[in-house]
């Protein structure tokens, strides 16, 4: 439909989570005049940054080290991670956390002022800084929203929906199109209410992740890949897509339980807590020399093991050691969602299962932010910056979207300083999702998460992954598709076959790839390594 309403800004940011509450707040520190309008399709805490528990990873003991840091991240990451951007993240971590500090981030402190310290599955020291014992994300949340609406040069539109690219093709054989801006759909009235177009010089991505594609995540209701799913769409090229990290610990509420799901900090076994099998066996001992600590993605497939073997649904997490007031005092919000269910940590074991938690990969950027769409950025868990490579080390995410938002920054400050044409045209760059013309009917999306979950999850083969093709392509062509009304409800169904059909297909490609150095070198390299990865904080990069 015709837009009721433009509004223009030098810079349009979809997203109100740490990436784009940090992307916009440092733009207009770093460029005088700058001017942004956030767009966020729920409220603007409403993402998944106030969800996060155990806290954000940088090196701020004079014990510890940056290369350490890197070492932990590449290896979590399986050696697939981009050495460049492991540097350019732990180098800038100290820095980045600092920022976060002077816009009033409390986080713990010991009586001397020093930061709290802990740690989580992969890091070989204590390195994680934590907020409200287990609220991390949430304090965040909290003073990156105080400041942008203290901001007057950024203007936020809530429940907003960003379903198209708008593009302008400059003059020219040749000439590349840019992004321009977004169309929107704003749920209200008013002089924003309705659909309009944010025209802008330039576009960032900060949608966050697509947890809500599989029957049972840790990420909230909003959590759909709409980002992902418009980048696809215009042409942005993505990688890393079947990276798809699982936690191990999630509270299990029952074979039926579908949508969010109550996190047990991995932070939980970094002060001691372990995992058992039904039987009562703990079986992270026999798997890795760092047991219960070890990366995420080994301990989530020990996790599926052991239930395989075990027949159960779930293992088990023992945190009795802790007693009443450590449980109380350090992890306050995990033990009322435990209590909430009836599963009381200080007495009982607490029933756990892995649940989808966290996109490794996404739309590819370079280490400022940049997709391969001239003028759209990509920030935060919609971007592939190379950190994070087949499996995100602990509490890197928040550092990664402050590292990277502050670099994206200051190139959208150069971009909208030097080059002051104006496009001319504007259209969504809208080819519809699969090349296919319309919506996906909301009644299809439970059995697109139920597909994802059964064939997509920890444990994956080339056959499963085939039969979920298949089904997935069914869903596309089911006939009701066609009575699908334009809205949040088919927006986001859309998106989400988008994401799950693209992410399919790149684990196909992914088991075919695994099954072939298994042929080569055994069954014991299940990723094969693509780069030979140089670990040195003296090599390329960008600090
Ligand atoms: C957790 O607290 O276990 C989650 C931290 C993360 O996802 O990095």
């Amino acid at each position: 439909p015709d837009p009721g309403w433009t509004a223009s800004a030098d810079v349009v940011v979809v997203g109100s989570g740490i990436a784009g509450l940090s992307t916009a707040l440092r733009y207009t520190e770093v460029s005088p005049r700058g001017r942004v309008v956030l767009v966020t399709k729920d409220l603007l805490s409403t993402g998944s940054t106030r969800w996060a528990q155990g806290g954000i990873a940088a090196v701020t003991d004079p014990a510890d080290a940056p290369l350490s840091h890197m070492v932990d991240t590449i290896v979590a990451g399986r050696e697939l991670c981009d050495a460049a951007a492991v540097r350019t993240l732990v180098t800038a971590g100290p820095d980045a956390l600092r920022w976060l500090v002077e816009h009033d981030t409390a986080f713990d402190r010991h009586d001397d002022g020093r930061l709290e310290l802990t740690r989580e599955g992969g890091h070989r020291a204590r390195r994680i800084v934590h907020a409200g014992g287990d609220a991390t994300g949430a304090e965040i949340e909290r003073a990156l929203i105080h400041a942008v609406t203290a901001d007057p040069r950024i203007e936020v539109i809530e429940h907003a929906f960003a379903p198209d690219l708008l593009t302008a093709r400059p003059a020219g054989p040749g000439a590349e199109p840019s992004a321009a801006g977004v169309t929107v759909h704003v749920i209200g009235e008013g002089e924003r209410g309705g659909v309009g177009r944010v025209r802008a010089r330039a576009v960032v991505l900060a949608t966050g992740g697509i947890g809500q594609v599989f029957a049972s995540t840790t990420n909230p209701e909003v959590s759909t890949g709409d980002g992902l799913a418009l980048g696809l769409r215009a042409g942005a090229p993505a990688e890393d897509l079947e990276f798809i990290q699982f936690h191990p610990t999630v509270l299990w509420l029952g074979a039926d339980a579908r949508g969010q799901q109550p996190l047990i900090s991995e932070a939980v076994r970094g002060e001691g807590a372990f995992l058992v099998d039904t039987d009562g066996h703990r079986f992270m001992r026999d798997r890795h020399e760092q047991a219960d600590l070890a990366p995420r993605d080994v301990v989530a497939r020990g996790a599926a093991e052991a239930m395989a073997r075990t027949g159960a649904d779930h293992v088990l997490l023992d945190a009795r050691g802790f007693g009443a007031r450590m449980w109380e005092e350090r992890f306050p919000t995990i033990l009322a969602a435990c209590r909430k269910h009836g599963v009381d940590p200080v007495t009982d074991l607490i029933p756990v299962a892995p649940a989808a938690h966290y996109a490794s990969g996404g739309l590819r950027t370079d280490l400022r932010g940049r997709t391969g769409i001239r003028g759209l950025y990509a920030v935060g868990e919609v971007a592939r910056t190379g950190v994070h490579g087949a499996n995100r080390l602990a509490s890197n995410s928040l550092l990664e979207s402050v590292v990277f938002a502050h670099r994206a920054a200051r190139d959208l400050a150069e971009r909208t300083s030097a080059d002051a044409a104006e496009p001319l045209a504007t259209a969504p760059a809208a080819a519809a999702p699969d090349g296919r013309g319309g919506l996906v009917a909301p009644a299809n999306v439970a059995r697109i998460r139920a597909v994802m979950s059964r064939y997509a999850g920890v444990v994956r083969d080339e056959a499963g992954l085939r039969t979920a093709l298949e089904e997935l392509a069914e869903v596309a062509a089911d006939p009701a598709n066609g009575t699908a009304e334009p809205g949040t409800a088919a927006w986001e169904a859309t998106n989400l076959l988008t994401v799950a059909a693209t992410l399919v297909r790149a684990a196909l490609l992914r088991v075919r790839a695994d099954g072939r150095a298994a042929a080569e070198h055994g069954p014991a390299a299940p990723v094969p390594a693509r780069l030979n990865i140089r670990v040195g904080l003296d090599g390329p990069g960008e600090a």
